[in-house]
């Protein structure tokens, strides 16, 4: 397997966590590279269905040699110490084959209290974050403030710098955070300074340079990204973002590997639309009954917060958009299943757009290509839609492309071409083996 990065081509839950467990089947050593337990990736395989945020997907395949999360990611020790506890309760082996980077910053209990006040005051400004920290996290990591995971190392240094954050106000300046250290819910200084530490500091290494090594002598790398393109920091739509880099690119400051190293990105698609939290999302059929019944029939209900998703149609020039963005080599389509038993269904197939200076009422372009304007709202672009005739017939579970129904096989065929990238693979149900290889 050439290294190889998974991403999300619209707002995150495109069904990654399914696509990087099957890919990791041929991988040595997997990597999260970005974002931290706002993700939630769902796989289900024959031993059961797993939950995971944190650590990467390909633990659950014994083949993977190495597990780790890279710089680019931050981590709840809390919750990384849930997930660790219940993977090893499954009997999945943990110890020797997972590593945390030390570089890699750390959310504290006042992130999360930070994230809440911040939520609540913004009102309708508000970003519908999971509330887990991330925000924050990363704003103190900018900051040059923060926690990295080689703090684990040394509980002593760690709580002396927690101290002086609370007793010393040159210390709390440098801090955007620091003063709610007192409100953070639960949290013990020095019970959970040591349980940190003793429990993660065995996990910390220096995983860009052991990343590295592992290239240069041939290992089979799969990059996993959180998220999505479209609440990409930079690339998303901004402000309605989260706060770090889902797209290809970031795999590289993440993990440390090379750009020159990256030889295949694989962009994961949802056969139609989900955002959950706030922000545009210009195909979303909230107004009518088609959004809650794709909420029910794809069970588009958070992973991680156990939200309703916003539902709507797929964007076919948003993902050609993140297609470009990420350089995507090739397409993984999932939940095509969802559709079935739909009369019609749609696509955007484009984008009209008021032209400036001229005649609102009719002076409007048609447009295929999008641009960050658009994407983030701002440009007053709107989709134009196609139909689709559906398929009555469940195509849940189907491996084989020529057994598939003819309507579905079109349709997968014309999104190809607005796509103008080879789709590779269409998934057909949440299990590990429900997948159609083109
Ligand atoms: P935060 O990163 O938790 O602060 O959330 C910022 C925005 O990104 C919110 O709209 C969240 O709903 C969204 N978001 C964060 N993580 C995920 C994810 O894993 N899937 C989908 N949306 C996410």
């Amino acid at each position: 397997m050439p290294t190889t990065v998974v991403v999300g081509l619209q707002y995150g839950d495109e069904g990654k966590g399914k696509i990087v467990d099957m890919l990791a089947q041929e991988a040595d050593v997997v990597v999260r590279y970005n974002g931290g337990a706002n993700a939630g990736h769902t796989i289900v395989i024959d031993s059961g269905t797993y939950k995971l945020h944190l650590v990467p997907s390909g633990i659950l395949n014994p083949g993977v040699r190495i597990c780790v999360i890279g710089n680019g990611a931050v981590i709840d020790p809390d919750e990384l110490l849930r997930e660790i506890a219940m993977l090893e309760a499954l009997g999945i082996t943990v110890k020797g084959r997972f590593l945390i980077s030390s570089n890699a910053h750390l959310v504290m209990p006042w992130h999360r209290k930070a994230d809440e006040i911040m939520e609540r005051l913004s009102g309708k400004h508000k970003i519908g974050s999971t509330g887990r920290g991330i925000g924050p996290c990363y704003t103190e990591k900018v900051a040059r403030s923060g926690f990295r995971a080689e703090a684990l190392r040394d509980p002593d240094a760690m709580r002396r710098r927690m101290v002086e954050l609370m007793e010393d106000s040159a210390a709390r300046a440098r801090s955007p955070f620091s003063a709610l250290i007192y409100a953070a819910d639960g949290f013990q200084l020095d019970r959970d300074i040591q349980r940190w530490c003793a429990e993660l500091g065995p996990y910390v290494a220096d995983t860009d340079t052991l990343v590295r090594a592992e290239w240069k002598k041939g290992s089979r790398i799969l990059l996993e990204a959180a998220q999505g393109t479209m609440i990409d920091l930079d690339y998303g739509s901004y402000p309605k973002v989260t706060s770090s880099y889902a797209t290809a690119a970031g795999a590289c400051i993440g993990s440390g590997l090379p750009p020159t190293a990256i030889e295949r990105v694989v962009g994961v698609v949802k056969a139609y639309t989900t955002r959950v939290g706030e922000g545009p999302f210009p195909t979303e059929m909230e107004y009518c009954d088609v959004g809650e019944r794709l909420r029910q029939a794809g069970n588009e209900f958070g992973t991680t917060t156990g939200r309703s998703r916003r539902c709507g149609w797929l964007d076919l020039p948003m993902v050609r958009y993140a297609a470009a963005v990420n350089g995507v080599t090739e397409i993984m389509l999932t939940k095509l299943d969802v559709l079935s038993g739909f009369e019609m269904f749609c696509a955007a197939t484009c984008y009209k757009q008021e032209i400036i200076g001229g005649d609102k009422a009719k002076d409007m372009k048609i447009i295929s290509e999008l641009t960050a304007s658009d994407i983030n709202g701002s440009s007053g672009a709107y989709p134009l839609f196609k139909f689709y005739p559906g398929w009555s017939e469940s195509i849940a579970n189907e491996k084989d492309w020529t057994r598939l129904d003819k309507n579905a096989r079109h349709c997968v065929e014309d999104w190809e071409r607005h796509f103008g990238v080879r789709i590779s693979a269409v998934a057909t149900g949440p299990h590990r083996g429900a997948i159609i290889w083109r």
